[in-house]
This record gives structure tokens, sequence and C-alpha cells, in this order.
């Protein structure tokens, strides 16, 4: 793997983050017997933030993103180097003293990740001082992405260069075992977009209110589900502004601060049942939400490009289509506005 951190300029895109080379192993005999099995196996360029430098660069080839992070001298770090030629890569570190991120997964057809081995030593080269040398860029960027990879001391020199030049930030939370991260900082409002699953938002909840929160409902019903995110969410207001909360097939929930009392509404999505795909999804939905959101449109068409963005993903083998291009129409999806408090009724 190896690490990318970039930002978007005023007139161009900047984002941040660590890139890395997965490999998927999808395996056709699965038992307790520990033998080889055979089984489909997938090189992949990957890492969250990548991803999303990827499909930024696709959706908005007239303004690329500008990507900053480190990659190894070695064939993975080509591979990768090579994804993102319609990225601005002048922020990426090449180094021979460590070797490109990788990542092996091992996945259980359409379900998800099962279990994943990380070697990721290249990340401690992103340093603050790799920061620091950017802030003349950061302090151009319209908005920086960042996601849950890079080290603790490199994620605060990030916010606190951000806050210092009104920066808007995005967190691409990652995974839900890492999406608290940036909250040990205890740098207040730094962020000012989060897009997490319900899951990684549930764990986030938990570690701000110091609560445990008692059993799943994601697989109950909508209501239930819509219900608990939105509590959730409501928790991780103080902390953050805007909660894009990404909720798989139903769609999404976006809750925001205001003036007076919080906007909370869901998103409906059109349930694709042909998935070809389940890594890039989430980063697919954040990076068209980022790119409208950049092109000034109001949030229910930021959700819509999102919401198309993250379909061409499901409906590709490739985690970040090849074919995405900013053709989609901005047509405002089904929106269900969500009350305060008391059960929902769609
Ligand atoms: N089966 C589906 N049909 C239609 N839309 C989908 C489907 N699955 C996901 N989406 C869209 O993609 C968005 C992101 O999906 P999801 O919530 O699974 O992200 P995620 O858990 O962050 O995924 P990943 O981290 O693997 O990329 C959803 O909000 C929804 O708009
Ligand atoms: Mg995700």
């Amino acid at each position: 793997m190896f690490i990318l951190l970039s930002c978007s300029l005023r007139s161009e895109h900047l984002i941040m983050t660590l890139a890395v080379i997965a490999v998927y192993a999808n395996c056709y005999d699965v038992d307790d017997s520990n033998k080889i099995t055979a089984g489909n196996v997938v090189l992949s360029p990957g890492g969250v933030a990548r991803n999303i430098a990827d499909a930024i660069g696709r959706l908005q080839s007239n303004n690329p993103p500008y990507f900053i992070g480190a990659i190894g001298n070695d064939s993975a770090g080509t591979l990768l180097w090579n994804s993102l030629e319609h990225v601005n890569r002048d922020g990426i570190l090449l180094t021979k003293n460590c070797k490109t991120a990788c990542c092996a997964i091992e996945i259980e057809g359409l379900h998800g990740p099962t279990f994943a081995v990380n070697d990721m030593d290249i990340h401690k080269l992103i340093t603050p001082k790799m920061i620091y040398e950017h802030e003349g860029i950061i302090s151009k960027s319209s908005v920086l992405i960042f996601d849950a990879n890079i080290p603790l001391e490199t994620m605060k020199a990030i916010l606190v260069l951000c806050m210092k030049h009104e920066i808007t930030v995005w967190f691409e939370p990652t995974d839900w075992n890492i999406v608290t991260k940036p909250f040990t900082l205890n740098l207040k409002n730094a962020i000012t977009y989060i897009s997490p699953n319900f899951k990684e938002l549930r764990l986030l909840s938990q570690y701000l209110t110091g609560k445990t929160y008692e059993s799943d409902s994601l697989y109950r019903n909508l209501n239930t589900l819509l219900e608990n995110a939105r509590d959730y969410a409501l928790q991780v207001l103080p902390f953050v502004p805007n909660i894009v909360v990404t909720l798989g097939k139903y769609g999404v929930l976006m809750v925001k601060k205001n003036s007076n009392n919080p906007e909370i509404m869901f998103y409906e999505s059109t349930e694709q049942h042909n998935k070809e795909n389940v890594f890039g999804v989430g980063d697919c939905m954040a990076s068209g939400y980022i790119v409208a959101m950049q092109n000034g449109l109001p949030v229910e068409q930021c959700i819509s490009v999102g919401m198309n963005t993250a379909l061409q993903s499901v409906i590709s083998p490739q985690t970040i289509p090849e074919t995405l291009s900013y053709g989609f129409l901005t047509k405002s999806p089904q929106m269900f506005e969500l009350p305060l408090t008391g059960r929902i009724y769609l």
C-alpha cells in the first residue's frame, strides 16, 4: 500500500490519504482443514483516500485533485502511480526506504471482508513536516479530504492548518475500528463533513457520549435503522456540523447543523440487486457529493450525484469504475424529512 494525501485548490481540488495495493481473495471452497483452496484473486489499487482521488479525478477531469502520499520504488508503487494518472501526483513521495503499502483481504462472495492483513509501514513517512511543507497548497484549497489511515500526529497537523486557513475538511472514516482516531485530538469542529456508514456512526457516537448502545438494529427494519441512525448522528452533531450517513442499499441520511433545529433528511436509493462489487461504494458516494458541492449544487443534488456515483461502483467489477464521468443528472432523489425525536413513519 502507499499513502496519499490530497487537497483541493480553490480553483482545483486537493486530497490527502494513504494509498494501498489490495489483494482480494474470494475462496470457492472454505472449510476448516487449512488447505490451499481454489478461488478468485484480484489485485487492485485501493486505500479510501486514493479511491476518492481516483473517482474525483474521473468525475472532474478538467480540475484534477492534488494528492499527497508516499509509494515505494517497487511494482506495487508503479501500479498505484499509474492508477492516478488523471490526478495531480506532484505531492506523492517516491521512496526506496519502504515498500508500497499492501493489504491482503479475504472475502466471501459479496459480503465484504472476513479477514485482512495490513502491511502499511510506509505510513510513517506521512509526517507533520510533510503537511507543513504543503501549507501553501493547503491554504488555497477549497476542501481537504483525509481518511483514518494516516498517523495521528499527521492528522493533528492537517486539522490545525485547516482551522488556521478556514478550509473545509471532509473525513472519510475508513473502517469502524479507526473511526474515532481524529476525535481523540479534542479539536472540536475541526472536521466539517464526515461520511460514516451505520456501523462507523454507531461506534463514533458511543465514543463521543461514553455510552454503550444496546443491540444493533441494522438489519431489523428501515424505520428502526433510521431512528437509530438519526439518534446516533444527533450525538455526533456537536462535533461535526455535516454528517452524511451511508445506509447501503437504503440510501443516505443527511444530518446538518442549523441555526435553529438540525435538518434531518433521508434520501432513498433505488436498490440495485445485480451487485458486482462491495469495495469503494462509500468512497464513490463521498466523491460524487464533494464534486457536486464544489460545483455549487444544493444538498439534495449533491446527494443525488453521490448516490448515482455509488451506483456505478455497485454495478461495476472495478472498485472505482473507469467509466465514471460527470454526466450524471442531478434530478432530486426521493426525500423524507425526519422528525427530531420520536418514531419515524415513511
Ligand atoms: N445495493 C445497493 N443498491 C443501490 N445503492 C446502493 C447499494 N449499496 C450501496 N448503495 C449506495 O452506496 C452508498 C454507500 O454504500 P455503503 O453504505 O454500503 O458504503 P460503505 O459501507 O462505506 O462501503 P465501502 O466502505 O465498502 O465503500 C449508499 O448510501 C447507497 O447510496
Ligand atoms: Mg466506507
